[in-house]
């Protein structure tokens, strides 16, 4: 496996490939939800390139950028053993210079649930991923659904800019209580490790009622919200694949979200029917 640290040297090291490139894009403390999207590169790709960088850009003030997990050791070994080809590992003064052009979020789509929680987040997040996708320049690129509003805002800002690549959304990786994986986990302590399983109870709960063919979203609200107290709710929504609000679940085309806080840890989880 090549390590890449700059701009310049990731081009170096793939203007000699000819074959087809999957791109995993992450900000490292690699876990079992990473590895998913990065062994289905190595397994559909002549070559994989995993980046690790800890986007400040995406950051709002007072969130964890400066405690983010950082443990690039560990993660070097968990892509090397995976069969990472390049693993790009830049420093901020390297993808990032004064007064830059930046991509926007739209103004509904982007500005809703996280978009509304976290002002700035998603204009950092599709930035940087403008810039790793043009520097890596791949076939296919992996993300998670575990980041739902994250995944739509990427495949439009690729439809809306002609991209040329293919965004491959992979399934939620979880613990095995239910708990998503999340690099954020390892802040929570004892009594917050197991408050935090009301987030994937509560979605269960959802599961099951629509089972039950109970699809009104009012009622399905109501009943993770008993699901989920007493913790501390930023969000429960029900949207189209779209992101628009529905008034009951419509089989292959909804999302169910939600976002809490235990102590000082967000955690978000999704469920897609
Ligand atoms: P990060 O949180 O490191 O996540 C990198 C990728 O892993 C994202 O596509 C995310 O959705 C996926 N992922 C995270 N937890 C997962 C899980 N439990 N199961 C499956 N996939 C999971 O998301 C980011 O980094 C950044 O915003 C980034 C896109 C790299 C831009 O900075």
């Amino acid at each position: 496996m090549k390590i890449a640290r700059t701009p310049k040297e990731l081009k170096e090291i793939l203007k000699v490939n000819t074959g087809s490139v999957g791109f995993v894009p992450t900000m490292g403390a690699l876990h079992h939800g990473h590895l998913s999207l990065i062994e289905e590169s190595v397994r559909k790709n002549d070559i994989t390139v995993v980046s690790i960088f800890v986007n400040p850009t995406q950051f709002l003030e007072g969130e964890d950028l400066d405690k983010y997990p950082s443990k690039f050791e560990a993660d070097e070994k968990i892509c090397s053993l995976a069969g990472v080809d390049v693993l790009f590992y830049p420093q901020v003064k390297d993808m990032y210079e004064d007064d830059e052009i930046k991509i926007s979020a739209p103004n509904i789509r982007g500005c809703i649930l996280e978009g509304y929680v976290r002002p700035g987040h998603f204009d950092g997040v599709l930035t940087v991923v403008m810039k790793l996708l043009n520097m890596v320049s791949p076939t296919k690129a992996y993300f998670g659904k575990k980041d739902a509003q994250q995944l739509a805002l990427i495949m439009q800002m690729v439809k809306n800019f002609c991209m040329d690549v293919e965004i491959v959304a992979l399934e939620t990786i979880r613990e095995s209580d239910g708990l998503a994986m999340s690099s954020r986990n390892v802040y929570l302590n004892k009594n917050e490790r197991v408050e935090a399983l009301k987030i994937s109870k509560s979605l269960k709960v959802a599961t099951k009622l629509v089972m039950q063919k109970k699809l009104t979203t009012e009622l399905i609200k109501k009943e993770m919200f008993q699901t989920l107290e007493p913790l501390d709710i930023e969000y429960v929504a029900i949207v189209s694949r779209a992101f628009i609000p529905l008034n009951e679940v419509e089989i292959g085309n909804t999302i169910i979200l939600v976002a809490a806080k235990l102590g000082s840890t967000r955690l978000i989880d999704n469920l897609w029917l």
